[in-house]
Formats: C-alpha cells, sequence, structure tokens
C-alpha cells in the first residue's frame, strides 16, 4: 500500500426519502473541508459519502410515489451526486446500501456476530418510529407523552411524529453486555466523541445502562435477508452503519490489504441527532466482532434559520415554510461563497443561526471587500507595474522584514492546530489575519506612490512581492473551504502546478513566489452583493 499515512472520513449514509437539503450538505461540506485539508497534509485519504437505502421510511416513500423501492431509490440518487458535484464535493467513493458489497458485508456480520455469540433470537413487543427508524420502549413513550400532554396519542420521544406499535419475531444484538467495555473507551479515549460536550451527553446515557436492541424485522422487507433465516430482514441501521467498514473491504477477502491499510476509520462525521447509533451501538457492534472502533465520532449541530427581525433561531421545517434549498444558497452566495459561510460563520459543534443577511454580510465583508479585493487590487498592481507580469523578485527578497512576514511565520501550524479539531472558524481567523493585514499594508506602503519614482523601482518590487506572497498562502490556506477560488488565484499567478500540494507546510514558507511570471488580472472572484431589502 501506500507510504503515506492513510486518512479516512466518512459522512452518515443520507435517507433517500427526499432531496439533498441544506442540512445533509452541511455535513458533507464539512467532510470535504477536512478531506482537502488532509490532503494537502500529505495524508492519502479516502472520503466517502453515500445512501442508506432500506428500511421502512424509504419503502413507503416509494409507495408514495408508486414505484418500487429500488427504482424510487435509483431515481433519487442522481439529485445527490449532482449536487455533490455542483458543491465540487471531492468524495473518493459513493457507497449504496443496495450494491452487492453491502449486501455480502452486512451478511457476514450476521455470521460473525453468531460466532461470537453476540445475537440470539427473541420477539419485540413495543413501539417503533418509522421517520427515525428507532426502537422505542413503553416506557420511554409513556414518559415523552405526560410531558408532551398527548392526550392518549403515542408520539416519538425524539421527533414527536407518530409511532407504530410493533409485535414481531426478532434477532437481538447483546448491546448490554458492552456497557463497561463503552465507558472504557470513553475513558481511555476522551477524544473518541467530539466536541467534549457530546461525549459527556453519550456517557451519561450509558451509564445509565444498556438495553439489548432488536436488529432485524419479519414485518417488511426491503432489507439485507439476515444468512440464516430468511423470514427475517436487517435492521436499517445494522445494516447502515456497517456501511464504513463494507467500503474499505470488510469481510472482502480480495481487499483484506485495504482494510488492514484503511481501518479503522479516524473520523465518522454525524449530525447530533444520530450520535447514540454512532458512539454507543456503533463501537459496541465492532467490539463484538473484535475490530478496532473508529478514532473519532464527530458531532456537528443542526442549521437552524435566524429570524433577522426576532433574533431568534428556529428549527427549518416544512410546515413553518422557513426550508432554505442548497440551490437558492448557489444562486446566491455562488458555490465558493456558499462553502466559505457554512463553514466559516457556523461553528460546526454547535447549532448555526442561518439567514440570508448574515450570507450576504459576511460574502460581502471577508470575500468581496478582503479576501477578493486584495487579489485584484494586487494583481492589477503587478500587471500595471511589471508589464503584465509579477516583479523580477530582488536578491535576498524573502529575508526582508516586513509585517506580512511576521504574520506568515509559522501560520500552518496555527491554521493546522485548529484544522485538526475541526475548529474551522479559528482556522479561518488565522488566515484572514493575513488577507487583513496584506489590505492594510497596500494602504500603509503605497505602492502607487512608489511607483511614480523610478529610482524606488526596488522597494516597488519589494513590496509586490510580500503582497504576492501573502495572496499565495493565503489561496493555499484557504483551499479546503474554496477550492476552484484558490485554484484560480494560482492560475493568475502562474503557479497552477501548486494546487493540489500535499505539503502544505513546505508549500506555504514563505519566499516560494515566482518572479517574473505572467499574471491574469481577470473578473472580481467576488462581485458585491447589493441587498434584496
Ligand atoms: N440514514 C441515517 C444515517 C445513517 S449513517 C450510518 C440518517 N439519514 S438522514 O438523511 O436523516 O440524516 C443525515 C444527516 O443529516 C444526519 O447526520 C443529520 O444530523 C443531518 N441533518 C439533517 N437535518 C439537519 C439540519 N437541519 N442541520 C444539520 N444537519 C442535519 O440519519
Amino acid at each position: 500500500m501506500a507510504d503515506r499515512p492513510s486518512f479516512y472520513i466518512t459522512t452518515p449514509i443520507y435517507y433517500v426519502n427526499a432531496a439533498p437539503h441544506l442540512g445533509t450538505a452541511y455535513c458533507t461540506i464539512l467532510c470535504d473541508v477536512m478531506a482537502r485539508y488532509k490532503r494537502s497534509m500529505g495524508y492519502d485519504v479516502k472520503f466517502l459519502t453515500g445512501l442508506d437505502e432500506h428500511g421502512e421510511k424509504v419503502q413507503q416513500a416509494a409507495e408514495a410515489h408508486d414505484m418500487t423501492p429500488q427504482a424510487w431509490c435509483d431515481s433519487l440518487a442522481p439529485a445527490f451526486t449532482d449536487i455533490w458535484k455542483t458543491l465540487e464535493i471531492s468524495n473518493d467513493d459513493f457507497i449504496r446500501t443496495t450494491q452487492e458489497r453491502q449486501v455480502k458485508a452486512v451478511q457476514h456480520l450476521w455470521e460473525r456476530m453468531r460466532e461470537a455469540g453476540y445475537i440470539y433470537k427473541g420477539s419485540y413487543d413495543g413501539w417503533y418510529c418509522v421517520p427515525e427508524e428507532t426502537y422505542f420502549t413503553d416506557t420511554q413513550v409513556k414518559k415523552a407523552d405526560e410531558e408532551r400532554h398527548t392526550e392518549g396519542q403515542h408520539l416519538c420521544p425524539d421527533c414527536g411524529r407518530s409511532l407504530e406499535r410493533v409485535q414481531e419475531e426478532s434477532w437481538f444484538f447483546k448491546l448490554s453486555a458492552f456497557q463497561d467495555r463503552l465507558l472504557a473507551l470513553y475513558d481511555e479515549h476522551p477524544d473518541f466523541v467530539m466536541p467534549d460536550f457530546r461525549m459527556n451527553e453519550v456517557r451519561t446515557f450509558v451509564e445509565g445502562g444498556l438495553r439489548d436492541i432488536s436488529v432485524s424485522r419479519t414485518s417488511f422487507d426491503w432489507g439485507i435477508p439476515v444468512p440464516f433465516d430468511d423470514k427475517h430482514v436487517t435492521y436499517v441501521w445494522f445494516d447502515a452503519l456497517l456501511n464504513y467498514a463494507t467500503a474499505v473491504g470488510f469481510g472482502n477477502p480480495d481487499m483484506a490489504d485495504e482494510f488492514a491499510f484503511r481501518w479503522p476509520a479516524q473520523f465518522n462525521v454525524v449530525g447530533k441527532d444520530i450520535i447514540r447509533f454512532h458512539c454507543v451501538i456503533w463501537p459496541a457492534m465492532l467490539m463484538a466482532i473484535g475490530e478496532a472502533v473508529p478514532e473519532h465520532v464527530f458531532a456537528h449541530g443542526f442549521l437552524m434559520v435566524h429570524d433577522d427581525e426576532t433574533g431568534k433561531n428556529v428549527k427549518m421545517s416544512k410546515s413553518l415554510g422557513n426550508v432554505i434549498a442548497p440551490q437558492d444558497v448557489v444562486d446566491m452566495l455562488g458555490v465558493e461563497g456558499y462553502r466559505y459561510y457554512f463553514m466559516t460563520d457556523c461553528v460546526p459543534g454547535e447549532d448555526g443561526g442561518i439567514s440570508f443577511g448574515r450570507m450576504e454580510q459576511v460574502y460581502n465583508a471577508d470575500l468581496a471587500n478582503s479576501w477578493g479585493n486584495l487579489v485584484s487590487r494586487s494583481l492589477n498592481m503587478s500587471a500595471k507595474y511589471f508589464d503584465g507580469c509579477t516583479p523580477t523578485l530582488p536578491e535576498g527578497w524573502a529575508d526582508a522584514e516586513s509585517p506580512l512576514r511576521e504574520i506568515a511565520q509559522g501560520i500552518v501550524g496555527r491554521y493546522a492546530a485548529h484544522m485538526d479539531k475541526v475548529e474551522y472558524v479559528a482556522a479561518k481567523d488565522v488566515v484572514m489575519e493575513l488577507v487583513h493585514a496584506a489590505n492594510h499594508y497596500i494602504e500603509d506602503s503605497m505602492p502607487w506612490a512608489v511607483a511614480k519614482d523610478p529610482e524606488r523601482a526596488g522597494e516597488l518590487a519589494q513590496i509586490m512581492a510580500n503582497l504576492l506572497e501573502a495572496i499565495r498562502i493565503c489561496a493555499h490556506l484557504l483551499e479546503p473551504f474554496m477550492p476552484e477560488t484558490s485554484a484560480e488565484v494560482l492560475r493568475r499567478m502562474s503557479l497552477a502546478d501548486e494546487a493540489d500540494t500535499q505539503d502544505l507546510e513546505a508549500c506555504c514558507a514563505w519566499g516560494g513566489l515566482a518572479g517574473g511570471v505572467p499574471v491574469t488580472k481577470g473578473d472580481a472572484l467576488f462581485p458585491r452583493l447589493q441587498s434584496q431589502k
């Protein structure tokens, strides 16, 4: 296998019950930023996303459209792959749970579970929430109904929608046997769940005791058959969670080397609503069959719609009529602006309040007025003063003191310390410090005045070299957030070969600029938005 270390990152696999929305796009971009960053740090990255196609929820969506579940999934899959392409998602693989590789892996899981003695047959009698594909006990439902005053109606304790009563023969997974091992995992690897406060939530839940869970269904058939009991299909979560292992060759003898190289994953990124599946059930499943657990499960918050008038954040929902489609944001901000806004204005671990007003503010302030303006002013000046080129670099220019050189020293380390912890807002601040300093530097050094005096030609070349060098470094550091803009900036400076670096540290060392090469002025990267209001 490769000589570079593996970095394996995954998004949740999305239910194929509706088209992708802002929330699913948010999670996918969050992973994409990490994947791009890690590639630039020299890792051999595998970035996986895909679709969760089995289960009652998808079956019902198909029925509502008068289609077979498979035809329904096939018809909706392009809506996901298309939007990922639009949003510049650089996934290396796309898994669908109806693929042969997943069917084989899940059946292998059943065999391994049986050999290990962690499954048994019983019967399930309790509640089931189809939209959440989750089981609830009588006690859980009763408590939630009382709190909500549902007056005899039984509603899902999590999402508040109606529940199904399910009574059926079922295979169970002995989750209860893993309480101590899970608590030991959390103690030994306190960053197994990120951010910290989510770890506490998970620990408290497990300390409260674990119940065995039903992992097969007999009352419908849209699932992977249990290999040794053909009346049963696999519970959708038991199937879905395994996708992360399937994609790197779990249970496939032809992919043994790949599995050894890739497993365990470094990051399973998920929304906060599905952490129990990922931080409790999933590691227990892996422990049961003797496989390593992922290094980190990172749980992001929910995107909420910020009401600019009341100042409150509200859930995005069809009934409130405040759902924003990814395309609406792309139309307004462009893809690069879209990615930048969500990744740098919403703290990944927390719920983010989004609004069109705020989008416009961030776009204009950071992209149009700061980054875009810096690039166009500097490239225009370089082209004007140096005959369409970057300046011929003065001897020893990279050793000359300058406020920009000072900020650029050690910038990759400061940036990486935040990127590694998914602290994108802080990482962006590190880069924007250099962008702002460069804009100030233009005002302070007044290249237009220096250019008037032929005796100061050396000084002018030094000023422009400092500016262009700061831009080059910022372009590299902003690449995970805005890949196309960074590639374009480097192209305009005749540095296209530097894009897609695998050694960010070396690449961002002060002094890498190419002197005397053509610069392209080009259109404004981020034309200013004029408020609709
Ligand atoms: N199919 C399961 C995941 C299985 S992973 C082995 C699932 N699918 S989902 O399509 O319902 O949700 C996928 C992800 O989208 C979840 O991580 C969820 O948190 C995220 N989001 C859904 N709405 C969201 C927001 N409004 N904001 C941010 N993310 C949200 O669950």
